[in-house]
């Protein structure tokens, strides 16, 4: 029996020298140690054994045991240790490898230049404010000095939800909505950037959806000069220091005097060429001071306060400046145009 064991013994041993995965080790396992294993036949069948023998083989199988329990151990930790280390060696990262490019997004060219105009604004002093596009009929025509009925109204071709409710036609609602709310009727010097919706049919210079930017200075001592003045640095910032502005009389319900603002053509320098329609000059915006009733109507009083406003179509400048020759270029998201306007 002693014998029996020791063999027992050698085998297992070799058997876990031979293991090269934790699968095999556990089947030696199993097999040698287990219920049904040899080991513990033996000691099964040690009740026929004399007295004396019975310490001796007893004690000698329980060191067979113990024996290949170690070894089976040893052998998981050294299994272990190598399969992890094939793991890592298998995952190390070659930072020398080219990068995959990240495709990455851009500001729409029209989002740039409503941003572009919002800076150069707050740089005078101008607040950003904003109005619902959704708009009562109210603001969006009586407090502007456009009564039911008038005339003007037909300048702008609406879309009405109800008789009272309307897609606003211009950003100009939120002017008497910035007077209105201001209740101590301080002064207010703010442009509002924003959608705008008239029933239009689309081509290559009207959009049924188009974006303002509308500006409104109010306070004691307000001046056309004032308004000639930041209009000029406006429109130098812009398009260019060597350009010049002109102001021309026009009509605006909200606004008396009313101008409409032209800069100087920058193709051709105002010699006259197919852009400016060969007279030197290309129309930018719509302003004025801010007509009396509409500052009364927002309870500021007229003999206290004057103001100016102006009103102008980002995309119109845009197109300018870059030379873009369709309005529904900023609406057809055709990635070959707008990628050319992303900064890296
Ligand atoms: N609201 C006018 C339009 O959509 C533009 C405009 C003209 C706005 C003169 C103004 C202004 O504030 O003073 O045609």
């Amino acid at each position: 029996m002693k014998e029996q064991l020791q063999a027992l013994e050698k085998e297992a041993l070799e058997k876990v020298d031979d293991a090269t995965s934790l699968k095999e080790l556990q089947d030696v396992r199993v097999a040698y140690l287990g219920k049904k294993g040899p080991i513990t036949e033996v000691l099964r069948g040690m009740g026929k054994l004399s007295k004396e023998e019975r310490p001796v083989i007893g004690e000698l199988a329980n060191k067979v045991r113990g024996n290949i329990a170690d070894a089976i151990d040893s052998k998981k930790a050294s299994i272990e240790a190598a399969e992890l280390e094939k793991q890592l060696e298998e995952e190390t990262i070659d930072v020398t490898l080219p990068g995959r490019p990240v495709p990455t997004g851009g500001p729409h060219l029209l989002t740039s230049i409503v941003e572009e105009i919002e800076d150069l604004f707050i740089g005078m002093g101008f607040e950003v404010s904003e109005g619902p596009e959704v708009e009562t009929d109210y603001y969006n025509f009586e407090a502007l000095n456009l009564p039911k009925g008038h005339p003007a109204r037909d300048m702008q071709d609406s879309f009405y939800i109800t008789e009272e409710i309307l897609m606003r036609t211009h950003t100009s609602p939120v002017q008497a909505r910035t007077m209105n709310a201001m209740e101590d009727k301080r002064p207010v010097k703010m442009i509002c950037p924003g959608k705008v919706y008239r029933r239009d049919t689309d081509d290559a210079t009207h959009s049924h959806q188009f974006t303002q930017i509308e500006g409104l200075y109010v306070d004691k001592n307000v001046r056309m000069s004032d308004l000639k003045g930041v209009l000029d640095r406006f429109a130098k910032q812009m398009f260019g220091q060597e350009r010049e502005i002109r102001l021309r009389p026009s009509f605006f319900p909200f606004t008396e005097p009313s101008v409409e603002m032209d800069i100087s053509c920058k193709v051709c320098n105002g010699e006259g060429c197919s852009v400016c329609k060969q007279t030197g000059w290309i129309e930018i915006l719509g302003a004025g001071m801010v007509h009396p009733r509409v500052l009364e109507m927002a309870g500021y009083d007229p003999k206290v306060y004057s103001g100016f406003a102006f009103g102008m179509g980002p995309e119109r400048i845009a197109m300018l400046k870059y030379g873009v020759d369709d309005i529904r270029h900023f609406y057809t998201n055709d990635m070959r145009f707008l990628k050319q306007y992303h900064q890296a």
